[in-house]
């Protein structure tokens, strides 16, 4: 039962990833879903999504919370009932979790060269790229990782990756930098960390 990482970014706040190896069966037997989730998990197609979806379970049950603590909106965003922030996210063989005081967003991704192909679409004019540098991949994947965190955030229909989230640029050494959602006269700052677990890329941040 591999709790992978824990980082404990302040007193409050704390990400928990999980390296999913066990069955679906093995996860099922530990995982103790409410009948929502078992619901949820009989309309889901595909046996790996199945699995991170209980992964974030165990998640939970290691932060000493249980699957009935949890409840989803009409958007699909996940609120934990004492008033923790949590955000989601699972990707192939990994599932994490951000439980915190702050308003809170996290992004786990895959690295694949062919984030590449889609970079136009959600890259933003001011993000300056070397396309011939050796980590290209990884701050595309981390400028996507960010998009996403503040649309879990933010949560608002219409929001374009490119036109209405910027983030300002970083060296993959900084492991952090800022970013601005600005959404129909509305403008929010998000305070960005990012860490590279294998070849996954994990963003998490806060609004400030
Ligand atoms: C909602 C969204 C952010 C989820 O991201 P994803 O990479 O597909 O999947 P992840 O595994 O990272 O996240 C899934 C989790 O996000 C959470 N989530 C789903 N909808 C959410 C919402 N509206 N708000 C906040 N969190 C949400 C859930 O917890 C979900 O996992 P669970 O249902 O198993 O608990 C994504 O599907 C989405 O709609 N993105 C916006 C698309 C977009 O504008 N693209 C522009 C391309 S240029």
């Amino acid at each position: 039962m591999p709790l992978h990482q824990t980082i404990q970014h302040d007193a409050k706040t704390q990400i928990l990833v999980w390296n999913i190896t066990e069955s679906l069966i093995d996860l099922f037997d530990s995982a103790n879903v409410t009948d929502q989730s078992l619901f949820r998990i009989g309309n889901m197609k595909s046996e790996s999504h199945k699995r991170g979806f209980l992964a974030v379970r165990m998640l939970l049950q290691h932060a000493g919370y249980t699957d009935h603590d949890l409840y989803y909106d009409a958007f699909g965003k996940p609120h934990l009932r004492d008033g923790t922030h949590i955000s989601i996210s699972h990707s192939h063989e990994f599932s994490a979790v951000i439980l915190s005081d702050k308003i809170t967003g996290l992004d786990l991704e895959l690295r694949r060269e062919k984030i590449a192909l889609i970079a136009d679409k959600f890259i933003e004019p001011s993000f300056v790229l070397d396309k011939t540098a050796p980590d290209y991949i990884n701050k595309l994947t981390v400028n996507w990782g960010v998009k996403e965190a503040v649309f879990k955030v933010c949560n608002e229909k219409g929001i374009s990756f490119k036109d209405h989230i910027n983030v300002e640029p970083f060296d993959m050494a900084d492991r952090k930098t800022t970013a601005h959602l600005h959404f129909k006269d509305v403008k929010r700052q998000f305070s960005v960390f990012f860490e590279e677990i294998g070849d996954y890329s994990l963003v998490y941040l806060f609004e400030v």
